[in-house]
């Protein structure tokens, strides 16, 4: 059996008690020496762990806002989201490193997720500044066996998943633009950029990758670039408080799986549609639509079982807005 530092972590974090030295012996099939390497591995970064002779060791405390491979995978509850899990201190960008991954054959609900990136993507081309120690910059792979005209309806997910983890963590309101920005007291924490990859016919989705970039501990619009800063924020300059991104990170994983799972039971959105409109910003107010083909305003009611946004416009009609190059603001700004 494989042992590394996240098993012996997760062991000790997930133990009230003390836990002897031959009882991690036992379970991993490793030495004493082996165990106790970890253990002082775990301590040079930063973890207290209190050794008591013939009672073994006990997490007392892990350091502040630790990010690394063996603190995400010590913290997951999840059966398939993030279990497989490729951390970089640094690397071009999550989304295209995921996609080489899942080529490979790693398996749905790989992640990949960076302290920063260098060549961090946004959406239509545009680039995603990211820096070290300030946010959550992660891409997980699924592999749908649904029609890709469906594959859409994943970014819809994820942003609904976001959401209620940022909520959780952090006690803000956190609202979705349709289809996934994520706001907080209108202005954007996150954006999220979907790819599918097509089997070679063209028929099949070979896999999707859903790309997170979450604004979590800017501490002031300055740490932005300023092109964004009038519209993004951080969670940290909206709640005031240190945002743990291991824990955020952990929270979006769960509250992921388990949407996705009930969204692939379905293969659309009818479980998940009250819970996406209960967050979604403009809710029966003014929007516009910025369509290549034309602008036009209308009132947003709320989204179809397949994702679309539905617009009243103004002589009564309904009209159905799919996601992709139409974008939707508010009458007076960026929401
Ligand atoms: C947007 O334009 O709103 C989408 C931004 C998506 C950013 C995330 S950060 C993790 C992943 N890697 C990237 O390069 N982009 C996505």
């Amino acid at each position: 059996m494989k042992t590394d530092k996240s098993d012996i972590l997760t062991w000790l974090r997930n133990s009230e008690d003390y836990v002897s030295g031959q009882q991690l012996c036992d379970h991993f099939g490793v030495s004493r020496t082996a165990v106790w390497k970890v253990i002082n591995q775990l301590k040079e970064e930063g973890y207290r762990i209190e050794s008591v002779s013939r009672k073994g060791y006990r997490l007392v405390e892990s350091p502040a806002d630790v990010y690394s491979a063996s603190e995400i995978a010590s913290r997951l509850h999840t059966e398939w989201a993030g279990r497989n899990l490729h951390f970089y201190a640094s690397t071009g960008s999550t989304n295209p490193d995921a996609k080489r991954f899942a080529e490979e054959g790693e398996p749905h609900g790989t992640i990949v997720v960076a302290d920063r990136q260098t060549a961090g993507r946004g959406r239509r081309g545009r680039s995603w500044a990211s820096p070290a120690g300030t946010s959550i910059y992660f891409t997980i792979v699924v592999r749908p066996v649904f029609a890709p005209d469906k594959a859409s309806m994943i970014t819809l997910v994820t942003a609904l998943s976001v959401a209620q983890a940022i909520e959780e963590v952090t006690g803000l309101r956190a609202q979705i633009k349709w289809p996934n920005d994520i706001v907080v007291h209108k202005k954007k924490v996150c954006g999220i950029l979907t790819e599918m990859s097509m089997t070679p016919e063209m028929d099949e989705i070979q896999f999707v990758v859903a790309g997170v970039g979450v604004n979590t501990n800017h501490d002031s619009p300055e740490d932005f670039p300023e092109e964004i800063r009038e519209t993004a924020t951080s969670l940290k300059i909206e709640s005031g408080k240190q945002i743990d991104r291991a824990g955020l990170l952990e929270r979006i994983l769960a509250r992921f799986e388990k949407n996705y799972d009930f969204f692939a039971e379905t293969e659309d959105l009818s479980g998940l549609q009250e819970a996406y409109q209960a967050h979604l910003i403009n809710m029966d107010a003014q929007v516009m639509i910025l369509d290549p083909a034309g602008e036009y305003t209308g009132i947003s009611r709320g989204i179809t079982k397949t994702g679309e946004l539905i617009v009243e416009r103004d002589n009564g009609e309904q009209t159905l807005v799919y996601a992709g190059e139409v974008s939707v603001r508010g009458l007076y700004g960026y929401v």
